[in-house]
This record gives C-alpha cells, structure tokens and sequence, in this order.
C-alpha cells in the first residue's frame, strides 16, 4: 500500500509540475495574481465536521506564504492540486508534514466535488428558469442585458 501511494504520488508529480516552465515565455504578473484577488474563504457550514476540521488545517497551513485565496481560485483538478500540495510541502519552512498534506489534499477534493454539485444545481435551475444560459467557461460572448 505504501509503495502504491508512493507511486501514485510520482505520476502525480510528473504530471503538472513536469511540465515546470509552462508559463516561463510570460514576462507579465503570474497566473496566480489574479487567483489571489478572488475569494479568500470557503463556506464549509454544510461539509462534514471532518472536513470541516481538514479546511481549518488547510487555511493555518496554506495562507502562511501567500493568500489563502490563491490556492482557493487556482483552476486545478483533484489530482493536480494534489501535486501542488507536495511541492508547497517540500518548501523550505512550509510547516506541512505528511499526515497535513493528505488530509489538505482529502479538503480539496471534496470542496472539488462538492463545489461542482453546486455549480451543475445552479445550472439546472438557470435551465428551468429561462432559456438556458450557457456556464461554460469562457462564455459564449453573448451577454444577456
Ligand atoms: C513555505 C511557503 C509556502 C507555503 C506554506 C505554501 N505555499 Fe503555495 N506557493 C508558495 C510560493 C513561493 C508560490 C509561488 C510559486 C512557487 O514558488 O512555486 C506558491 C504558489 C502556489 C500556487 C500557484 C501554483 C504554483 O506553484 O505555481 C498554488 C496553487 C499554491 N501555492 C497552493 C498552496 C497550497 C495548497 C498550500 C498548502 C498546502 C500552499 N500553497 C502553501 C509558497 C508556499
């Protein structure tokens, strides 16, 4: 089981952070300027007292280096974020040891679903409402006003 999650770890690694200079052409403000900008908390009112217990670890250990909202906005599926975790952990000072790290990567892959389930309910009622206004991401570039 060890040696599983090990490797399960690796491939994590190899994926996002392999590919470490993906924004090293950009001489502007780094993507995470403007996630920083964004929502700095998470209302985890509804979660399970035991992520609930996770997102308080997750906001003592992730906010001591930068804005807790940087991690919070990053656009990072479960699995790369969980890359991103082990690379903070590895950081000189970062203060997050093993047992941390999996219940901060346990926090984020709930709150992903979670907040997904909320996003696809906020879809369906839109839908039911009036004709359906696109969530895609980029938009459709068609703005209702
Ligand atoms: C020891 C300081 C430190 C701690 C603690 C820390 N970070 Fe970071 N983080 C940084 C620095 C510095 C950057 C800027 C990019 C870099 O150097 O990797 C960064 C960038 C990021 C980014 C942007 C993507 C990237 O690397 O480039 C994310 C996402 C992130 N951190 C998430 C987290 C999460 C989640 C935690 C808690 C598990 C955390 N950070 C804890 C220092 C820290």
């Amino acid at each position: 089981m060890r040696v599983e999650k090990s490797l399960v770890a690796m491939m994590l690694l190899a994926g996002p952070l392999g590919a470490g200079s993906l924004w090293a052409g950009d001489a502007k403000a780094p993507p995470w300027a403007a996630w920083d900008k964004g929502p700095s908390t998470i209302d985890v009112s509804s979660y399970p007292p035991e992520q609930q217990d996770n997102y308080k670890l997750f906001s003592a250990r992730c906010a001591r280096c930068h804005t807790l909202a940087r991690p919070i906005n990053a656009p990072f599926t479960p699995s790369e974020m969980a890359a991103y975790v082990k690379k903070m952990q590895r950081k000189p000072g970062s203060g997050i040891n093993g047992k941390a790290a999996q219940k901060i990567i346990d926090f984020l892959s709930f709150n992903y679903a979670a907040r997904k389930k909320k996003i696809a309910k906020k879809d369906g009622e839109a839908k039911k409402g009036r004709t359906a206004q696109a969530a895609g991401p980029a938009g459709s570039g068609e703005k209702a006003d």
